[in-house]
């Protein structure tokens, strides 16, 4: 009931804008949603049980509907470009295949495209992407059938806080993106959960913007403010204020590996934890 109060349904302006910028700005995407309807999607993959915490219902990277339309997942391709996300992909695939995964939940998936190619690379392994949005489960679910994975991936429309798996379930747990999305509060909700889901000497990967950019914590919160503000990241500023190794090691998570992954003028870090 919620995703309808707060989605709003597509007006034929709003479609034609989207369609009219996807075609000169995401060709690809353009392609590869075409003739999708989002609606009728997302509301077969939507959980109706699942209460929205509030912290998710809020505008989000200048889209009003957050991450509840399709407008986020449809862009994502050019985020990615823009960001320099494709540039370090291949380093983080290699980092999580190291880790040598039978079942990989992906929390917060998005699109999903780095587990997906993780999930293409190891043919063995079951892939079950979590998401918060339908609507982003929409596109993953798209993306899903592109790569020819549909055998060994599962949808999930849930918390990554709260999965609903049971203890022990995967022996990897990816988070890219995801923690920089999220109030101290349930970041450090979404470590637990991991840790639980996790099995012994499962791994926990967590791709992200990098934390303390420089020494000079003025200066940092300088950095993180105007960061905050130009990509209208509302949560930015408490994710920068609590380093992710920290909180996991607080976690009992145990060989914690930090790497940083360069995409000028962006930077990226990688956090490995393993389950003791
Ligand atoms: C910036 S996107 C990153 C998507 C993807 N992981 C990637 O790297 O391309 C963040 C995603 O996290 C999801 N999300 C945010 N909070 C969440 C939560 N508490 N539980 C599950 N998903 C969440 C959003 O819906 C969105 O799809």
């Amino acid at each position: 009931m919620l995703l309808e109060q707060f989605s709003t349904q597509p007006a034929a302006w709003k479609e034609s804008l989207n369609r009219y910028v996807g075609h000169i700005l995401v060709p690809s995407a353009q392609e590869l949603y075409d003739n999708l309807d989002w609606e009728r999607e997302a509301r077969t993959l939507c959980n109706v049980e699942l209460v929205y915490p509030p912290y998710y219902l809020v505008p989000h990277h200048g889209v009003a509907t957050g991450y509840l339309s399709n407008w986020q997942a449809f862009g994502w391709e050019l985020i990615e470009h823009i960001f320099g996300i494709q540039r370090v992909r291949p380093a983080l695939i290699s980092i999580a295949q190291a880790t040598h995964p039978q079942r990989i939940v992906d929390l917060g998936c998005g699109t999903a495209l780095t587990s997906i190619r993780l999930a293409q690379r190891m043919p063995d392994t079951e892939l079950i992407l979590l998401d918060l949005s339908p609507y982003q489960l929409v596109a993953a679910q798209r993306q899903v059938q592109c790569f020819g994975l549909q055998q060994r991936t599962q949808l999930r429309h849930a918390c990554a806080e709260e999965t609903g798996f049971v203890d022990g379930y995967a022996d990897l747990v990816m988070a890219s993106l995801l923690f920089h999305e999220l109030p101290r509060s349930t970041a450090r909700a979404v470590i637990q959960e991991a840790q639980r889901i996790l099995t012994p000497g499962g791994h926990f990967l967590i791709f992200d913007a990098i934390q303390q950019v420089v020494p000079w914590p003025s200066v940092d919160q300088m950095i993180n403010k105007l960061l905050a503000f130009f990509m209208h990241e509302i949560y930015w500023n408490e994710y920068m204020s609590e380093p992710i190794w920290i909180s996991c090691a607080r976690q009992g998570f145990i060989h914690i590996k930090r790497k940083i992954l360069f995409a000028p003028p962006w930077i990226y870090q990688v956090v490995l934890a393993a389950k003791d």
